[in-house]
């Protein structure tokens, strides 16, 4: 008798837990809206990097306009610098006056076919009414080390991939 009730205790339960949101601790939705989008890219401008015997640094600009609706992708300019391919992402200062709630954050990644300088930017924000919420975008490109042998450079970077968690 004891078993029987716990048990429909448990799935009870179990009924209640499926109808919760994703934990925030498990990224498991995809948004597509924004992903692998020709409609959608980041700009990065003054690109500037290069290779010195401490390893390999970048300094760029990089900015997003306000896009879709679901989610609303907000826009954003952030000034990214840092060294070191394979480092952990480093956060980028946002420069525009919009509000605290995006970040940006940037790191040289393997280039995919050995040469090149592949930069990976990473734009992450939580919707100004639903504090719940968390949305990250990332993508990447590959430029060149050009600090010495060329002007600076820009190109666009489209995100593909993205995640978010909700509470
Ligand atoms: C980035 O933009 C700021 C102004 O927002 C400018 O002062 C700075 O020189 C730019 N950096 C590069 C690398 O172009
Ligand atoms: C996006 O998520 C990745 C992986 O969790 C994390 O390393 C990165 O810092 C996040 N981006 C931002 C801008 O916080
Ligand atoms: C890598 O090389 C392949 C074959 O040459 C080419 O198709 C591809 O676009 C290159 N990828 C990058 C990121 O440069
Ligand atoms: C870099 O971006 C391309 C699409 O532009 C994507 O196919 C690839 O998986 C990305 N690389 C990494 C390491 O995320």
């Amino acid at each position: 008798m004891l078993f029987s009730s716990a048990t429909i205790l448990l799935s009870a339960l179990a009924t209640a837990v499926s109808a919760v949101p994703t934990p925030a601790s498990q990224p498991t939705s995809h948004p597509s809206t924004g992903v692998n989008d020709v409609g959608y890219q980041w700009l990065v401008t003054g690109w500037s990097a290069g290779c010195a015997r401490s390893g390999c640094y970048y300094d760029f600009n990089v900015t997003g306009s306000n896009y879709g609706s679901d989610p609303n992708i907000p826009s954003f300019s952030a000034s990214c610098q840092g060294s070191g391919v394979g480092a952990p992402f480093l956060p980028c200062g946002i420069v525009d006056d919009g509000p605290g709630n995006r970040g940006v954050a940037a790191h040289l990644i393997a280039p995919v076919n050995g040469t090149g300088a592949h930069i990976e930017v990473s734009l992450a924000w939580t919707p100004v009414d639903n504090v719940n919420s968390y949305y990250n975008y990332t993508g990447n490109a590959t430029s060149s080390y050009n600090q010495f042998v060329a002007p600076i450079q820009m190109f666009t970077i489209e995100p593909s991939s993205a995640y978010s968690t909700s509470s």
